[in-house]
């Protein structure tokens, strides 16, 4: 929040406050304010792990002089979702340089090389006080600015900070060498501005530069990796701006103005509602009431010149409600967190796997891969959507690495006391970290000496610190009861974790490099299933007065099948099962005949002609069948109903094929009426056996 105006500081703590509480439904586990101090070049935090509420009583009861009036100021507000470290009062945000808080920065996203950062910084004499990644940006950035001449200024400088940073981000910059600055950047996190002023503006933008062929003098800064910080970056301050204008009001005056800097415009949108979106490689930087924004050349730009590249960012005006702007442009979290798949699997990848190379690197295990692959057998715990990711996996698990799996449901494997023993590794895959028959089964197997290995969404959570080691699906909060981004992230972490414990094998290198490949078009495949919504809301429409859905499948897709009956029933309350094909003789047969809807999966896999014939058996019995199938695949009878889906590697198919059955669960749910985000008598986290 940079403003020049008038402000007491209690206003300004209010603002960020309800700020920070306004992005509540995000999901978080602490919060942190960075404001100015009494005296010039001092910052004040405020840091509590839990809710705003708590943050706001802490402050409170401070002895912070509340009525200080400040007439330009910057302060910085951040809630965590912890990835690098436990949500702990140390690990909040801001996260700051060091003790005279020369810089100190908030940040979404993961840095992936922050690791490598930090030990290059640790050697050259950096102490670090908390595990964040964000902790490296912010010393790193006072590392560069310390071996720069005077004079570079605070977005040249954020510039080169950028260039050495993989993965994705969203910052806010503060620092005592710019008082009553700001910088803030993105790559690949939201990150947006809302503008303020009684006036009209004049101009929605201001100056555009890029760095490149043209202007090779510009930015010098060595290539993205933890050496080059061996050499300082050389930095000309000389820029190249193809526009260079300021907010202005129409009569050209000074006037009072507040920026309101958020990854969400649910923060900003009580205070205006005129708002600027920037975009991958933006670095806004506002001082004295102006606000320029700069691009880092994209890949994507390729040889284009700065003419040839879009140069504005316009304000829009938002016309939404909070509640409507906290979901965007969907109805529900549930909705949204469906559309979300294609960015959440790219999370879950970040970091881990090299497309070029065809390597994994899941570094939560890497000191505990020679026991995994030397034990007797390896055992998935799970309940709900979580054991269904653990039965999509199996398959390709055992595949690829040769070690005989059993997968588990948490409440049964402590009901049958299943003997475990120490050469077993037990993997305990959770949403939330939390669920309580899994926990159970953790301390179950703990007692026993088996090697317990966590696969959680949820950081800090009671799973990821009890396991003795793990993955991180880093899939984002989800909100939606009906776990959906969730399972595909779950299904990819547990992939990784098989392709790393087969990476010695030379028989599985084709394999191995078949399947990485196609995960790299996973997020556009996903994308391109997601278009066919309108054709599965119709779907729904003709389905939804029927009593029961029957899913069949078989081989891999038998998960894709119980994962969709579960999602129909949860949301829709709709009986729903998921039959595999290859039982339909023992019993599943006697439910067909004209009236019962049935899915048939029937992709194209070394199975498919198995499903034929169970196609054949249902429609000799008169079930008109919608078929889940490839696009292209001229096997499919002329007029049967179709879900069309790209075709990928089998062990990959069930991403694919899990997308339409979630869209339709939800526009079953619609369509009878039901509140999709919290279904009757469910809880998204099960903390009681
Ligand atoms: C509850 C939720 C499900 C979830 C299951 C397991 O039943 O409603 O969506 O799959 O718990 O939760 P977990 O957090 O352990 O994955």
């Amino acid at each position: 929040f940079a403003d020049v105006s008038l402000q007491r500081r209690q206003e300004i703590l209010e603002v960020l406050c309800a700020g920070l509480a306004r992005q509540e439904y995000r999901g978080y586990d602490s919060a942190g304010i960075g404001i100015d101090g009494d005296k010039p070049n001092e910052v004040v935090y405020f840091k509590e792990v839990g809710k705003v509420a708590g943050l706001r009583k802490k402050i409170a009861s401070s002895s912070i002089d509340v009525d200080k009036v400040f007439i330009s100021q910057v302060s910085i507000a951040h809630t965590r979702w912890a990835t690098h470290g436990q949500p702990s009062e140390r690990n909040c945000h801001p996260v700051r340089s060091d003790e005279k808080n020369e810089f100190c920065v908030v940040h979404n996203g993961i840095v992936t090389n922050g690791g490598e950062l930090r030990l290059v910084l640790q050697k050259r004499g950096y102490v670090f006080e908390t595990d964040t990644d964000t902790e490296a940006v912010a010393k790193l950035t006072k590392y560069i600015y310390d071996s720069q001449p005077k004079g570079i200024t605070f977005t040249e400088l954020v510039k080169a900070v950028l260039k050495e940073l993989e993965g994705s981000f969203a910052f806010v910059f503060k620092s005592i060498h710019y008082p009553n600055e700001v910088v803030t950047a993105r790559r690949g996190s939201p990150l947006l501005i809302g503008v303020k002023t009684d006036k009209k503006l004049k101009v929605d933008f201001v100056d555009v530069e890029f760095a490149g062929q043209e202007n090779d003098s510009k930015v010098d800064v060595p290539p993205p990796t933890p050496s080059s910080l061996l050499a300082p970056p050389t930095i000309s301050p000389k820029v190249l701006r193809t526009q260079s204008r300021a907010f202005m009001s129409e009569d050209g005056l000074p006037q009072p103005i507040e920026f309101y800097i958020a990854s969400d415009a649910a923060a900003v949108v009580e205070h205006t509602k005129r708002v600027l979106y920037l975009e991958d490689d933006d670095i806004a930087h506002i001082a004295e009431g102006e606000l320029h924004i700069h691009r880092l050349r994209r890949k994507e730009d390729g040889d284009q010149t700065p003419g040839q590249i879009a140069t504005t960012r316009s304000i829009e005006t938002l016309e939404l409600e909070i509640a409507a702007i906290m979901k965007g442009k969907f109805d529900t979290f549930m909705q949204k967190e469906i559309y979300e798949q294609p960015e959440s699997v790219v999370n879950t990848m970040r970091g881990r796997v090299n497309f070029d190379t065809h390597q994994i690197t899941l570094g939560g295990l890497r000191a505990y891969l020679p026991i995994m692959r030397r034990c007797r057998r390896i055992v998935f715990i799970a309940c709900g959507t979580s054991y269904h990711s653990c039965l999509a996996t199996r398959a390709i698990f055992e595949e690829l690495t040769e070690i005989p799996v059993s997968v588990e449901l948490a409440s049964d494997f402590l009901d049958r006391k299943t003997p475990i023993f120490r050469d077993d590794v037990c993997v305990f895959l959770s949403q939330s970290g939390e669920t309580a028959d899994t926990i159970l089964a953790l301390r179950y197997c703990l007692e026993r000496g088996a090697l317990c290995v966590g696969i959680v969404n949820t950081v800090g959570s009671t799973l990821s610190r009890e396991t003795h080691c793990g993955v991180h699906i880093n899939a984002g909060p989800e909100v939606g009861v009906a776990s959906t981004k969730a399972y595909t992230s779950q299904y990819i972490a547990l992939l990784l974790v098989a392709l790393q414990l087969s990476e010695d094998r030379i028989s599985f290198s084709e394999r191995r490099r078949q399947i990485i490949d196609a995960l790299h078009e996973m997020p556009g495949m996903i994308k391109k299933v997601l278009e066919q919504d309108k054709g599965l809301q119709q779907l729904a429409t003709t389905i939804s007065d029927n009593k029961s859905l029957l899913l069949m499948g078989r081989g891999y897709q038998y998960a894709t099948c119980l994962e969709g009956a579960l999602k129909i029933k949860e949301i829709s309350y709709m009986h729903s099962e998921g039959i595999l094909a290859g039982e339909l003789k023992h019993g599943p047969l006697a439910l067909i005949d004209e009236n019962m809807p049935v899915i048939i999966i029937m992709t194209q896999d070394s199975l498919y002609p198995k499903v034929q014939s169970a196609f054949a058996q249902i429609t000799a019995r008169k079930a008109q069948p919608v078929v889940l199938c490839n696009e292209g695949d001229e096997g499919i009878p002329a007029g049967a109903k179709t879900i069309r889906v790209p075709k990928t590697v089998d062990c990959l198919q069930g991403l694919l094929n899990i997308i339409p059955l979630q869209l339709l669960s939800y526009h079953l749910a619609v369509k009878n009426g039901c509140d999709v985000d919290f279904p009757r008598n469910l809880a998204k986290s099960v903390t009681v056996e």
